[in-house]
């Protein structure tokens, strides 16, 4: 019997998809696969197009951003492409003072640690981001039946950058913010959280089928900070979009805290290369649909190594009411791009 959201048809409608079905917990014809950073330093087109110019202003001209965005949709036959930006975009179009650094990662300028810093982050408007809905609208064009992910970074994962001043791998003056004055973090989170839910809506609103919330970082906390300090900042996010699009809500190193993410409010539940999807599924009640999730560094690996892991990833992810094959992070800069093709074509061949 075919149930009734089954793909048993092609359709030139993205809302038709394997991967929105597989968000949306139903079967679809193929396993549908993509690759969080799929566009960017693995591929030597994309090298070439951004040849001398920084990242932050590639981010604000459309005609590029569609070129890069759709580069692994073309070279790989990705079952989505996401749009290329950065989670700091919006926060640079607030006038926050912060900038890419290559090989480093997002800098902001003046990190922020008083209540006088808040003034710097005013609320988000569509109007602050109009590059994005030119993308966003031309993508979607050329796109016809393949999905565009939309994306923003959660909360906690953009507050670690404002009150670090860049990447951290202790968190240790977001913490001490979180801990030492949580009136000040909680404030700061709920202006994140209208800036990250608003740049998701504008991106649903110009055509993305699906978003994804990063949150990159937050496996940094145990289970009880996360439910007080974050999860509320978060859960804002996710419900300024819900019943729009199928969501995805992502971190790394989030086994502890996967059931919460989940029931944060999200129709997939993103999961990283340290936990299997069979105990992902376990953790969330099997009431979620599952994204994951290829450890990237086993792309490095003899062919045989990454079929064995991948056959085996597709067999787990069928006790999930949904899945859709990602890695458990992104790609990684030297990562083969062929083997990249070919991991598409065995998903793809595994039905
Ligand atoms: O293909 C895609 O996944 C879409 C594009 C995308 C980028 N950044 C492009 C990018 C997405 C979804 C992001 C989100 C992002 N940015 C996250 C969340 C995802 C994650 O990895 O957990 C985070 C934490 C950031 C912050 C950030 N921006 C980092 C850590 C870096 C890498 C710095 C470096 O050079 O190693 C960036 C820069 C960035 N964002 C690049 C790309 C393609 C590299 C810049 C370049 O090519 O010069």
């Amino acid at each position: 019997d075919t149930p009734p959201n089954a793909d048993t048809t092609a359709s030139a409608d993205p809302r038709h998809s394997a991967l929105v079905t597989a968000a949306r917990g139903g079967r679809a014809r193929h396993t549908p696969v993509w690759f969080m950073r799929q566009a960017g330093r693995s591929l030597p087109e994309y090298k070439k197009v951004r040849e001398g110019i920084p990242m932050l202003e590639s981010c604000a001209m459309p005609d590029l951003v569609t070129e890069i965005t759709l580069q692994p949709v073309r070279r790989h036959g990705v079952d989505a492409a996401i749009l290329f930006s950065d989670i700091v975009v919006p926060l640079k179009a607030i006038g926050v003072d912060l900038d890419i650094v290559a090989g480093t990662g997002p800098v902001v300028a003046e990190p922020f640690a008083t209540r006088a810093d808040l003034d710097r982050l005013p609320a988000l408007t569509p109007e602050h981001v109009p590059y994005i809905t030119e993308a966003v609208g031309s993508l979607v064009a050329e796109l016809g039946p393949t999905p565009l992910i939309g994306f923003t970074g959660a909360p906690f994962t953009l507050a670690s950058y404002l009150v670090e001043g860049g990447p951290s791998k202790t968190h240790q003056r977001t913490k001490a913010l979180m801990h030492g004055d949580p009136e000040l973090w909680h404030d700061l989170c709920a202006r994140l959280a209208q800036i990250a839910g608003t740049f998701l809506q504008v991106q649903i609103d110009a055509g993305a089928s699906a978003v994804q919330v990063f949150d990159s970082w937050v496996g940094a906390l145990p289970r009880t900070d996360y439910l007080r300090f974050v999860e509320p900042h978060s859960r804002a996010v996710l419900e300024t979009v819900a019943g729009q699009v199928p969501r995805i809500h992502f971190g790394v190193g989030t086994g502890e805290l996967l059931a919460d993410m989940a029931a944060a409010g999200t129709e997939v539940i993103g999961v990283d290369y340290r936990l299997s999807l069979t105990d992902a599924v376990q953790r969330t009640g099997g009431a979620y649909a599952v994204q994951g999730n290829l450890d990237p560094a086993l792309l490095f690996a003899p062919w045989p190594v990454i079929e064995a892991r991948v056959i085996e990833i597709v067999e787990e992810g069928r006790a999930a009411p949904g899945h859709i094959f990602n890695l458990g992070h992104g790609v990684l800069p030297d990562t083969d791009p062929s083997v990249l093709t070919r991991v598409v074509e065995l998903v793809h061949s595994l039905g």
